[in-house]
């Protein structure tokens, strides 16, 4: 997905955000599990106060789950409800109903007591751009979603897709747009593959990939290429070349095609699951 935002963009999205907002009890806000605060805005703290707030950390089947398991406490230490999700294969769909009752569950109580049935909390989808909101909601709401899809002449005004008695959701998810202050941010969005058009080259990536893998998950490049770790980071992407067999045309290394490959393997989970943001060292 290639995207880059203008204010123009960031303006409408806000302003977007927050007209949709008004309209829900609770915040489903998905993050990319590898990258839990790069892949925030934190506007949408502003945006969505007052409302219940569920933080999804989606593609957690690529991250690292003891990295997981420690964002997950501390958001939660934040106030947020958590569930930690693989979207795409449907792992841990089944918890979030129940989390979305437990963070409401103080509108439920109220509505109880004065005598209000039946009124389902309704909720919304948020995040930046292939965080997996599309995939989630699919996911999630499976069949109810195509069903009003399929009605011709639907499509105008606020679709509210009934998941069950409890819980109705906004159809088309709030895209946040991804903060690119710090480079440390763009250049963890670059890895993960969200950002197509690069703010590095691939072999500066690839290169920067080699220096955080070297210092934070010792031991996975030499397992997986059998390169020398200890050497320096252009000579290490240079033994993946050799070793990949990465030849141009003219008989020699290809460097970029070895960057380009090394990016793939961490993108697809080939090289094991991997969390570029820890706790301990990036937590605001
Ligand atoms: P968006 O609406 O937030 O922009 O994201 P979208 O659902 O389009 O998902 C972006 C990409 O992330 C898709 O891959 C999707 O399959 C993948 N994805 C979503 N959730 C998960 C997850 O939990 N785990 C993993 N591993 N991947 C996930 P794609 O390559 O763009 O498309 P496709 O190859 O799946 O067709």
């Amino acid at each position: 997905m290639n995207f880059q935002w203008y204010p123009g963009h960031m303006t409408k999205a806000k302003r977007q955000m927050q007209e949709d907002i008004k309209l829900i009890d609770l915040v489903i806000e998905l993050v990319d599990a590898r990258i839990p605060l790069s892949s925030r805005n934190p506007d949408i703290d502003e945006l969505g106060k007052n409302k219940y707030r569920l933080i999804l950390m989606n593609k957690a089947d690529l991250a690292d789950p003891k990295a997981t398991e420690e964002w997950s406490a501390f958001f939660r230490g934040k106030g947020y409800y958590v569930v930690s999700l693989d979207a795409r294969r449907k792992v841990g769909m089944k918890s979030i109903t129940d989390k979305i009752m437990e963070a409401c569950r103080e509108k439920i109580e109220r509505d109880r007591k004065r005598g209000i049935k039946n009124r389902p909390v309704r909720a919304m989808v948020v995040g930046i751009p292939n965080v997996g909101k599309s995939t989630f909601i699919n996911s999630y709401a499976g069949k109810a979603c195509a069903k009003t899809g399929n009605k011709p002449g639907v499509t105008k005004g606020k679709q509210w897709i009934r998941l069950s008695k409890e819980v109705e959701l906004l159809d088309t998810p709030g895209i946040l747009w991804p903060k690119f202050e710090d480079q440390a941010v763009g250049l963890r969005l670059a890895l993960i593959g969200s950002i197509k058009d690069e703010i590095l080259n691939i072999d500066e990536l690839a290169i920067e990939l080699i220096r955080f893998l070297k210092m934070s998950y010792a031991g996975i490049l030499a397992e997986r290429y059998a390169v020398d770790e200890s050497r320096e980071l252009p000579d290490i992407l240079c033994e993946i070349a050799e070793n990949r067999k990465c030849i141009s045309k003219g008989g020699e290394l290809d460097y970029s095609k070895a960057a380009a490959l090394l990016i793939d393997e961490f993108r697809s989970g080939r090289l094991g699951r991997i969390t570029l943001e820890s706790v301990k060292n990036d937590k605001q």
